[in-house]
């Protein structure tokens, strides 16, 4: 079994996603082991314990400085015995240490068409209200291995999604969420518990 180690920061739907997904067999071979959020009191903390999966809390302000901070992350990840490291919607830019060391072994789910509307600033709502302020037609979602840059790693799972007449960000981070990233997350997990997903020059190869 693939023991995944999931990294939060607000609603957890994406996580959510994940959970069902194990529980109706979409997702074969994988369970997720702990979840671990930046912040307290926040709706993803509520949906692991609803479903039984061990949950910390590690948010910067409890250190004394980004490095303790850092360091208590990377060992809360350790002791999970984690195979991979799934960014659900975890706003915080990962230390380096942390990507190098699990490298090829964590993802993000971004809400855009990687390249478009990624990188430093493009998170949550924001990233639906630039699409929309370029007047863009399609969007969607990415799955993509992370490395040491932001939103730059290994692309491994895409999925457009259109734009309709009237939509706000709010109505359509909705539609990218349902049609695109709760189906591509479970879907990029199980292609990796499966052993199906290689990485080579820089580039994701299915088999
Ligand atoms: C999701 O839309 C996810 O793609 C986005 O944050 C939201 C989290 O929702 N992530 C990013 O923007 C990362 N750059 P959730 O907590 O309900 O899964």
């Amino acid at each position: 079994m693939l023991r995944v180690a999931v990294l939060v920061s607000g609603g957890g739907t994406n996580l959510q996603a994940l959970i069902d997904a194990i529980a109706d067999g979409t997702v074969r071979n994988a369970g997720i082991v702990k979840v671990i959020s930046n912040k307290s009191a926040v709706k993803a903390l509520d949906r692991a314990e609803k479903a039984g999966i061990p949950r910390e809390v590690i948010k910067i302000s409890d250190f004394e400085s980004p490095r303790d901070f850092e360091k208590a992350l990377i060992e809360s990840i350790d002791q999970s015995e984690a195979d991979l490291i799934v960014l659900a919607g975890f706003l915080l830019v990962l230390p380096p240490a942390l990507v190098k060391k699990y490298e090829n072994r964590i993802i993000n789910i971004h809400p855009s068409l990687i390249p478009s509307f990624c990188g430093k600033g493009f998170y949550g709502l924001k990233v639906h209200e630039e699409a929309l302020k370029r007047g863009v037609k399609i969007t969607g979602a990415t799955v993509h291995f992370v490395d040491e840059g932001c939103d730059s790693g290994p692309i491994i799972l895409q999925r457009a999604v259109n734009i309709i007449e009237g939509d706000t960000p709010e109505t359509l981070q909705k539609r990218v969420m349902e049609e695109a990233e709760w189906k591509i997350l479970p879907e990029a997990v199980n292609l990796i518990a499966s052993g199906r997903i290689k990485v080579k020059d820089g580039k994701v190869e299915l088999s």
